[in-house]
């Protein structure tokens, strides 16, 4: 069995974070308030009231994250601007401080020699976008595009590749359809419009950087369905769920095409939001790279209520992570085989742009967490000598950081951060994954 060791060689080895989940200082040097900052406000919205307000103070404390990234000898370090301090108000006038803090981390991980990886959009959007509509608002695919531009224009001269979307589907779910993220909406399926929205934004954005000579990827949370039973209940409701999940986000961009949503009472045009040529503006600008999250797999069952096209049903027998999520390694393997039989040659090269877990505080020394690495590693391994191409993996994530609606109380970080003092102290995966990456340099040029 091919393990770790054999990734190829020119592998890219990297970690992975997000604006609001780590940067803090939101109200300094012009930032403008976004969704994520009155979501918190809200009683009871975040689990015991947490908030990003200063979440890692990496606004302030770059220098030496970027030293932690360096001692583990990453290729790459996957990280999110923040739309709110760059445009403060969603559009109009550019908050040069903003820009400026992405400027210098930018030139801070070049120094280092690490590649910066950003993504665009990571569910911080402006309040002011929001008090708009948000993404129910097709106008806010086109703010994203100037913000996508203004961004570009200033990092794309040391930038080659660029994420414009973090999962469109977990932000229209929880976002907008059960209302459990920011902006709070419960709209169930008449939330999918910003589903569109956002392929669009994704479509407008990229045809943009391409005419600067950019790379650009979308990274989609994948997960491999599997129906409860044989039943053919049970497999006409995974279909449904997997058309939802997984074929919503990634059909259109690699295909031209949207999915049949009709089983979960979607009209094909998606409530009105698609117009003539939406679809075109999505597909034709092409992506050089698909970025997946992988987290687990998801087992689905006939629904119980009459209402729901689906259940979500645990998997029983299979270690859990400290959120609950069930871990089994192998279908990692089998969701990238699934994604080549599917998309044949529309599939780009893959990029594992987030996976790892999240384990309990007093869990040492962190031995789940290695061999959720280790183990998703492996399958990596696997999927490569079948054939698939995958360039690199940003684990999620570098530090301990604030996990949306569970506030601090789920640890996914390679390094222990006390969000009392911001004493940061590197766990034992953090020299379980520095030692991984130099062996398999080693390895692949001796
Ligand atoms: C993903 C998000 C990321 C983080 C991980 C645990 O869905 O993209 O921000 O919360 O889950």
């Amino acid at each position: 069995m091919p393990d770790r060791f054999d990734l190829p060689a020119g592998f890219r080895w990297g970690a992975a974070t997000a604006a609001y989940q780590i940067e803090g200082a939101v109200d300094e040097d012009g930032r403008g308030p976004s969704i994520w900052d009155t979501f918190c406000a809200q009683p009871g919205a975040v689990r015991d009231g947490h908030t990003g307000a200063v979440a890692c103070d990496h606004y302030h404390r770059y220098p030496e994250d970027i030293a932690l990234m360096k001692g583990l000898g990453l290729d790459g370090y996957r990280f999110s601007i923040a739309w709110p301090r760059v445009l403060p108000a969603g559009a109009g006038p550019v908050n040069p401080a903003g820009l400026a803090f992405y400027d210098r981390l930018v030139d801070a991980l070049l120094e280092a020699g690490i590649a910066p990886l950003p993504t665009l959009f990571h569910w911080d959007l402006p309040q002011a976008l929001e008090d708009a509509g948000g993404w129910l608002n097709r106008d806010t695919a086109y703010r994203f595009a100037e913000y996508a531009d203004v961004v570009t224009d200033r990092l794309g001269d040391r930038v080659p590749t660029w994420i414009t979307l973090n999962e469109p589907f977990v932000h229209t779910v929880f976002g907008y359809a059960l209302g459990t993220h920011a902006p709070g909406h419960t709209l169930m399926f008449e939330a999918l419009p910003a589903a569109h929205h956002q392929l669009l934004a994704h479509g407008l954005a990229a045809s943009l950087l391409h005419d600067r000579g950019l790379e650009v990827m979308l990274s989609n949370n994948l997960t491999p369905v599997e129906p409860a039973t044989q039943d053919p209940a049970d497999l006409a409701a995974a279909t449904a769920y997997d058309a939802l999940h997984n074929r919503l986000f990634t059909d259109p961009v690699l295909l031209g095409r949207y999915p049949d949503l009709s089983a979960l009472g979607v009209p094909d045009d998606i409530f009105g939001a698609i117009r003539p040529g939406d679809v075109d503006l999505i597909h034709t600008p092409g992506l050089d790279g698909l970025g997946l999250n992988f987290y687990n797999p998801t087992r689905v069952a006939a629904p119980s209520d009459p209402d729901l096209p689906f259940d979500l049903v645990a998997i029983p027998d299979v270690p859990h992570t400290a959120f609950g999520w069930p871990v089994v390694p192998d279908t990692l393997r089998q969701l990238l085989l699934q994604l080549r039989d599917f998309y044949g040659k529309a599939l780009p090269p893959i990029t594992i742009t987030e996976n790892g877990c999240s384990v309990d505080a007093a869990t040492t020394p962190d031995q789940p967490r290695i061999d959720y690495l280790a183990t998703h590693l492996d399958a990596l391994a696997a999927a490569t000598a079948e054939g698939i191409d995958i360039r690199g993996y940003y684990t999620w994530s570098l530090l301990d950081n604030f996990e949306w609606a569970e506030g601090y109380h789920q640890r996914f970080g390679l390094v222990h951060v006390d969000f009392t003092t911001q004493q940061r102290t590197p766990r034992a995966s953090y020299a379980w994954y520095r030692d991984l990456i130099s062996s398999h340099k080693a390895r692949r040029t001796s």
